[in-house]
């Protein structure tokens, strides 16, 4: 399999972008801002409602017209097209990476092995909306007669980190009458304490699996079915309490779930880009589906900016090559996603599958070892609870550590001052980690000698603030669709497939084969490493077996 480009490094514009590093790395922002006096109103862009201001960047204007060059030599402008039209560019599946076409209008066409898929992914919407429309109005009823109340979505990875990022994001445009709970990890504390307070006449379970294999979901989705069954004591009631959002129709139906009651997607939904498609359900049920509706115009907003602008102002473009210029040339490992936003609390969370489970990746699509670095680590909390945690490293620590700040004019909650000291403290902390503090600015305070280098605040620590309106949930389709394609954009110039993740299935294989060890009531023969096999008989020793 091949990509049809010369090795990365090779490129005459990646080596333009080496000797560039060169000349511009021990330049300092504090220069650059004084040599330009608009640079901050120059180095912004305004598009799909999300000013990005970039000014706080180790850049200059060379910088961005390199960076753009490499996107332009990685083909990326093809690899776009390439992805929007349904070619299969998840090239060690075979499949096409359409999350694009989950929020295109209904007239768009999109053709994949000769059919247009548009008219399946509004079929499933409108199945959706009148689901969710029943619940919402409390017509759906559990099979004692009573109003389903409590939602509680079974799922893992993209199964899960979508839908309970959006239910946060958006519970302020949420049905406040519904409870919603959402169960992943196969610590059975995660589903005991999701259920301890529901009456399960009242509990619907969404059973979340694109595959329907997944053996944290189903281990879950059984547990599930079992307490609901202990308290309703009839096998029918399933069909009133286990709804399935899956590609896997035999499965769900093998697990006992009407498939009447299933909701459809496609293999060209990768997990970590599901949560447009049906996979939203606990979205849409929460919010309505006009909100739904709101929040795919937003994404599709943002993808129809990313396909037609130029790179220079193409947001998500900019933000991927802004990403790569530290991660490949200044050495930086890690970016911060910092919202100034409790809603978007999960928002780093549901980053961290969507960038690393991407573009983490060692082999480029031809197989060669890559000799640069891919992904850098995601990671992050909502300001200012981060401030008085983590920053101080971000601000004198030993690490480059580029910062993302998201941050929205409006509130939807006007209480005093909050809302103005909230913004105060995203933008000091942005002028801080590019300004810094100077010796000389101390010592005209008065600080003693001794104090002054660990008063001094080197700066020069680059940030991104992107400023939206206000988090609504169009605001939300654009953020995620803006963080897709910036991932889309590395993953095609590191040469990678972001759309596979075969490093999740080894830790899989190995788990399957230690389960029934640990259970078995005989001594099991261990064939692991020492490690391992130490582990295994502590374990079973502390269990009584
Ligand atoms: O972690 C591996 C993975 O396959 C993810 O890509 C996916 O989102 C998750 O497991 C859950 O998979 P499924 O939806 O098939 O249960």
């Amino acid at each position: 399999m091949t990509n049809g480009l010369p090795p990365l490094k090779e490129l005459k514009e990646w080596k333009a972008l080496e000797a560039h590093y060169e000349k511009l790395r021990g330049t300092h922002l504090r220069d650059l801002f004084a040599a330009d006096a608009k640079r901050g109103e120059k180095l912004a862009l305004e598009a799909a409602g999300i000013y990005f201001d970039y000014s706080k960047h180790r850049v200059t204007a060379e910088t961005i017209n390199r960076l753009c060059d490499l996107a332009e030599a990685a083909g990326l402008r093809e690899k776009i097209e390439d992805m929007f039209t349904g070619e299969k560019i998840n090239l060690t599946e075979g499949r096409a990476v359409l999350h694009t076409a989950l929020r295109a209008p209904k007239n768009a066409t999109v053709v994949v092995d000769g059919e247009n898929v548009i008219p399946h992914v509004h079929a499933v919407l409108e199945k959706m909306e009148e689901f969710a429309e029943k619940v919402r109005g409390g017509h759906w009823k559990g099979h004692t007669g009573k109003t389903i109340k409590n939602i509680v979505n079974i799922g893992i990875g993209g199964s899960d980190l979508g839908p309970v990022m959006a239910y946060e994001a958006l519970k302020h445009y949420s049905q406040r009458g519904l409870v919603f709970r959402f169960v992943s990890n196969v610590d059975g504390a995660d589903f005991a304490e999701a259920v301890l307070d529901l009456d399960p006449a009242e509990t619907l379970f969404i059973v979340a699996s694109k595959t329907f294999t997944t053996q944290e979901t189903m281990t879950n989705a059984e547990t599930a079915r079992d307490w609901a069954l202990r308290a309703l004591k009839d096998k029918a009631a399933i069909a009133k309490h286990f709804v399935a959002v899956s590609t896997n129709a035999a499965k769900v139906s093998a697990f006992g779930i009407d498939t009447d009651n299933m909701f459809g997607f496609w293999d060209w939904v990768g997990g970590r880009y599901s949560m447009f498609s049906a996979i939203g359900l606990s979205t849409m049920i929460a919010i309505g589906p006009k909100y739904f509706r709101e929040m795919l115009a937003g994404a599709h907003e943002m993808d129809e900016h990313y396909r037609n602008a130029a790179f220079e102002e193409n947001i998500p473009a900019l933000m991927g090559l802004l990403g790569l210029w530290y991660n490949n040339f200044f050495g930086a490992q890690t970016i911060a996603v910092l919202p100034y936003e409790q809603y978007l609390k999960r928002f780093p969370a549901y980053l961290q599958q969507m960038t690393m489970e991407s573009n983490g990746k060692r082999v480029t699509v031809d197989g060669r070892a890559a000799d640069y670095q891919t992904s850098q680590v995601y990671w992050g909390e909502p300001g200012t609870n981060g401030q008085h945690s983590f920053y101080q490293l971000i601000h004198q620590g030993t690490k480059l550590i580029a910062c993302d700040f998201i941050a929205f004019s409006k509130t939807h909650h006007k209480l005093g001052r909050h809302h103005d000291l909230l913004m105060a403290n995203v933008f000091a902390q942005a002028e801080a980690l590019a300004f810094g503090k100077t010796a000389e600015e101390l010592k005209t305070e008065g600080v003693k000698d001794w104090l002054i280098p660990h008063k001094t605040f080197e700066g020069n620590r680059p940030s991104t603030t992107m400023l939206l309106d206000e988090l609504t949930p169009a605001a939300l389709g654009r953020l995620v669709a803006l963080y897709e394609h910036s991932v889309f954009t590395q993953g095609m110039i590191w040469q990678i497939d972001p759309f596979d993740q075969w490093g999740v299935e080894l830790g899989k294989v190995l788990a399957g084969r230690i389960a029934p060890e640990l259970e078995s009531a005989a001594e099991p023969e261990l064939k692991h490493d020492s490690s391992t096999n130490a582990l295994i008989r502590r374990y079973r020793a502390s269990a009584g077996r």
